[in-house]
């Protein structure tokens, strides 16, 4: 496994790699890893003659909030630790520096038309920008055959899924499945930041979700639902809780629309701000 932090270099290598016909599978993250993380390598590892890219990089440009940035979690030791057991000889980590990936400002400005205007987008202004500008970076360094992302941040793999189809990148997405603590939190970096009884009660975000799939009751009157539900707990602050289906991520407004349907939700927690979501 080699750790590298230039550019240049990571070309020559993925260069020499593609000569000898290697799939180039890759794994964008912002470290501070858990099993999710490791359940996409994991995924990735599933594939024959393959070569795992894993980067760390937290990127500035996708925080709206610069003191998130400030206190967003990094253990780079730990992370080279458990990716160590995880990865073969010829597997690399791509650690760059910011100046390396923002050599200068990046300005780009990226459309992805109402996708960027709803959850996360609305909630976040010049988040998925700031993704775009970072993955699209990414992959032209990388020239990946496949990514794997998680379903947990599901609207940021219907962003991806654009940005390879405007721009024509030739990358299999692949959307992995979310990976939860036992009590069925989905695990986050952002999650060692909660106190011990903020992460007790960040479990009843998923009870709730899990719940609302039992009830048999409308569309709208099942948001009201969730979010009494989750008003309840004097812990939580909700952002959204919204149904919406699995391609465009519109609001759906009936069981009987044909389509898939998914509840996605923002809650807070303290400064911690958590999103999770369902099929139903
Ligand atoms: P990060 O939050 O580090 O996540 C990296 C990848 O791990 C993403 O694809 C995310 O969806 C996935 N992931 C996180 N938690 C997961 C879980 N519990 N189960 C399964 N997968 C999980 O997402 C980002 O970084 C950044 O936006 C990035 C794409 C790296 C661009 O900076």
């Amino acid at each position: 496994m080699k750790i590298i932090e230039k550019i240049n270099y990571l070309q020559f290598i993925v260069k020499k790699f593609k000569k000898k016909n290697k799939i180039i599978s890759f794994i964008p993250t912002m470290g501070s890893l858990h099993e999710g993380h490791l359940s996409l390598i994991k995924e990735a590892k599933k594939g024959k003659n393959t070569i795992i890219i894993v980067s760390i990089f937290v990127n500035p440009t996708q925080f709206n909030n610069l003191k998130d940035l400030e206190k967003y979690p990094r253990n780079l030791k730990k992370d080279i630790f458990l990716l160590k057991n995880i990865l073969c000889e010829n597997d690399i980590i791509f650690t760059p520096s910011e100046e390396e990936m923002y050599p200068t400002i990046d300005n780009r400005n990226f459309y992805f038309g109402d996708l960027e205007n709803v959850m996360e987008g609305k909630h976040r202004k010049g988040h998925f920008n700031g993704v775009a500008k970072i993955v699209s970076k990414l992959f032209d360094f990388v020239k990946p055959d496949k990514a794997f992302f998680g379903k947990k941040d599901f609207q940021q793999i219907a962003i991806i899924e654009n940005l390879v189809k405007n721009y024509n990148y030739k990358v299999e997405i692949i959307p992995c499945e979310t990976v939860r603590e036992k009590n069925g939190l989905a695990m986050s970096s952002r999650n060692i930041l909660l106190s011990n009884e903020e992460r007790k009660n960040a479990n009843n975000i998923y009870k709730i979700l899990k719940e609302s799939r039992e009830k048999n009751i409308s569309i709208s009157d099942l948001k009201h639902w969730v979010k009494n539900k989750i008003n309840e707990n004097s812990h939580f602050i909700l952002e959204y809780f919204e149904i919406r289906d699995d391609i465009f991520l519109k609001d759906v407004n009936s069981w009987k629309d044909d389509c898939k349907k998914i509840g996605f939700i923002a809650v807070k927690i303290g400064n911690v701000r958590l999103i999770d979501n369902i099929f139903y």
